[in-house]
């Protein structure tokens, strides 16, 4: 049964349906340009589609938009810089980004934290460029094996979901997507227990609603902005775990890496999401 939730506006919303493939380093023009066109052509003339977004690496992002021009597949960047133009060497701007019809960035990611210094600090400047120059943000939290053991699970995604909003108005927070992916859980073969990964991602709407509440001398004026907020759950989704993944309450969509490399592994994944708007038709 779909479940009714919400919005912001007190208008009844149902969440979306996101699967998004993030090809990470990997494959060259050649290979890139046949994995777009076999999607493509895999979802042609299908029904009930969730929201398709492939995330190539800055290399293949032109030829990915050229070959899902006429589709229902949109294509986001794997990163971006905050900053709008200028002497930032190796770095690609919001307003680049815009310019070729790229819609969606992902920000965040785990591997940029644990591998290119990407902060809370950044993530937020970052959240903020996208919402200014009109991108659709997948903003990525998560922790980590030695996070997790601690105990420290929800501590820090309260904590990326909080630090990513500073300063961000709940009136801009239509376009924002989250996706939950426990680092442990990527590229490990490892799944988050689903029943964990829907609870972590009620957590991350919590957070953002408990964001938004906060009132005067505990006048609190209760946010519901986080109820229409997608949130995606991310590590080693595959067309075997998927299911069981989207039939719960908090999880709205995949972000998929290994799994999206090939159409064959990838396509089962959109189609597990197109069930789930099916069952939950989003709000036209
Ligand atoms: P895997 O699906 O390969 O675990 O990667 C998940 C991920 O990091 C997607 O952004």
């Amino acid at each position: 049964m779909g479940r009714l939730f919400v919005g912001v506006l007190g208008v009844s919303t149902k969440r979306r349906t996101i699967i998004a493939g993030n090809w990470k380093m990997n494959k060259t023009f050649g290979e890139g340009k046949k994995l777009a066109a076999a999607i493509v052509e895999g979802v042609k003339d299908k029904k009930d589609l969730p929201e398709i977004v492939l995330c190539p690496p800055f290399t293949l992002l032109s030829e990915v938009t050229e070959s899902t021009k006429d589709s229902a597949v949109k294509v986001g960047a794997q990163n971006m810089d905050y900053r709008d133009e200028g002497a930032y060497t190796g770095e690609v701007s919001p307003v680049m980004l815009t310019s070729m019809s790229v819609g969606y960035v992902l920000i965040g990611h785990s591997e940029r934290r644990q591998f290119f210094g990407e902060t809370n600090a950044t993530v937020n400047l970052r959240l903020k460029a996208a919402l200014r120059h009109d991108l659709v943000p997948i903003v990525c939290v998560g922790e980590t094996l030695d996070e997790r053991e601690d105990g420290l699970t929800d501590a820090v995604v309260r904590r990326q979901v909080a630090a990513a909003l500073a300063d961000i108005d709940e009136t801009d927070l239509e376009k924002i997507v989250f996706a939950y992916e426990p680092v442990w859980a990527i590229g490990t073969g490892k799944t988050c227990e689903a029943d964990e990964a829907n609870r972590v991602a009620g957590l991350v709407r919590a957070t953002v609603n408990e964001f938004y509440s906060r009132g005067e001398s505990g006048q609190k004026n209760k946010s519901t902005v986080g109820e229409q907020i997608p949130v995606l759950y991310g590590g080693s989704v595959k067309a075997s775990n998927v299911d069981e993944q989207l039939a719960l309450e908090h999880i709205d969509g995949s972000l998929v890496g290994g799994a999206s490399l090939t159409a064959q592994e990838f396509l089962p994944i959109i189609e597990a999401g197109a069930k789930r708007v099916a069952r939950v038709p989003s709000k036209a």
